[in-house]
């Protein structure tokens, strides 16, 4: 009887969607549903099948926030995703991060959301005047402020009990802007002013879909750059970060 249960679980639960923003960060994803045919809606890319018998569908986001949330709303209409995972290369801004380190992001923050104060011609710029201004979400016939996003916590347990042996596995604060920061001051700014530990350019603009959805989500980044140590980036530990992610997906199962 339970077995059966699970069973019809197994094949009527709807999918799991994983997201990758570049090809380097989904091959062995797709490779483990089988190499399946793509379907392109607008010029994103979905791949369908199951991984250790749970459904799953892969997602090609492109780079960059817009890209991200469009992604993820053609996703969220075309599959009806029971959780999303966006994961992939990030920055390293907390200088305890290292290349191969990966952080679960317990929560997403989009840290390209600020304003400054105001200043003449001739004054020049002023970061620590800076001020991060909170997404307002339309609540009913409120406007509700986030200052950042919480990850589905039973999604994030899970993930923090996976083995993984290419460097720490940690839960932080996933920061995403459409902006690649190389200058170690903006990096150490926005590590105490938003409270991120790495940077990328798409989890908290997929994060904030997913809220408004009400789709239980996780980041999973590897760090494949710092300027705190490394600066050369290594797009290739994507793969390494794909194949945690394929982990997940197994100890997961059919339970969550
Ligand atoms: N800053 C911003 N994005 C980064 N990525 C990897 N490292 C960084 C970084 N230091 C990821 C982004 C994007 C691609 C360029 O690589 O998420 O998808």
């Amino acid at each position: 009887m339970f077995s059966s249960v699970l069973l019809a679980a197994a094949l009527f639960q709807a999918p799991i969607a994983i997201q990758g923003a570049v090809d380097t960060e989904l091959g062995p994803l797709i490779e483990a549903l089988g190499n399946p045919e793509p379907r392109d809606i607008q010029g994103f890319r979905f791949w369908e099948g199951r991984i250790h018998g749970t459904r799953v569908v892969v997602s090609r986001t492109e780079v960059g926030m817009v890209h991200a949330a469009m992604a993820t709303t053609i996703l969220n209409q075309e599959y009806g995703p029971r959780l999303i995972i966006n994961q992939g290369t990030a920055g390293g801004v907390n200088p305890e991060l290292r290349t191969g380190d990966i952080v679960l992001g317990r929560a997403s923050v989009a840290f390209g959301s600020l304003r400054t104060t105001q200043r003449k011609r001739g004054d020049g710029i002023d970061i620590d005047s800076w001020e991060a201004l909170p997404v307002l979400l339309r609540e009913g016939n409120e406007r509700v402020r986030y200052e950042s996003f919480a990850a589905d916590a039973a999604l994030l347990r899970a993930a923090l009990e996976v083995p993984y042996a290419g460097g720490q596995l940690v839960q932080g604060v996933v920061g995403s802007a459409d902006q690649w920061n190389r200058e170690v001051d903006k990096l150490l700014w926005a590590h105490e002013v938003y409270g991120i530990d790495s940077e990328d350019m798409e989890s908290a603009s997929v994060h904030q879909v997913a809220h408004i959805y009400g789709i239980p989500f996780l980041a999973i980044r590897i760090i494949s750059n710092s300027e705190h140590h490394d600066s050369q980036f290594r797009p290739e530990v994507g793969t390494d970060c794909a194949k945690f992610t394929i982990e997940v997906v197994k100890a997961l199962g059919v339970a969550h």
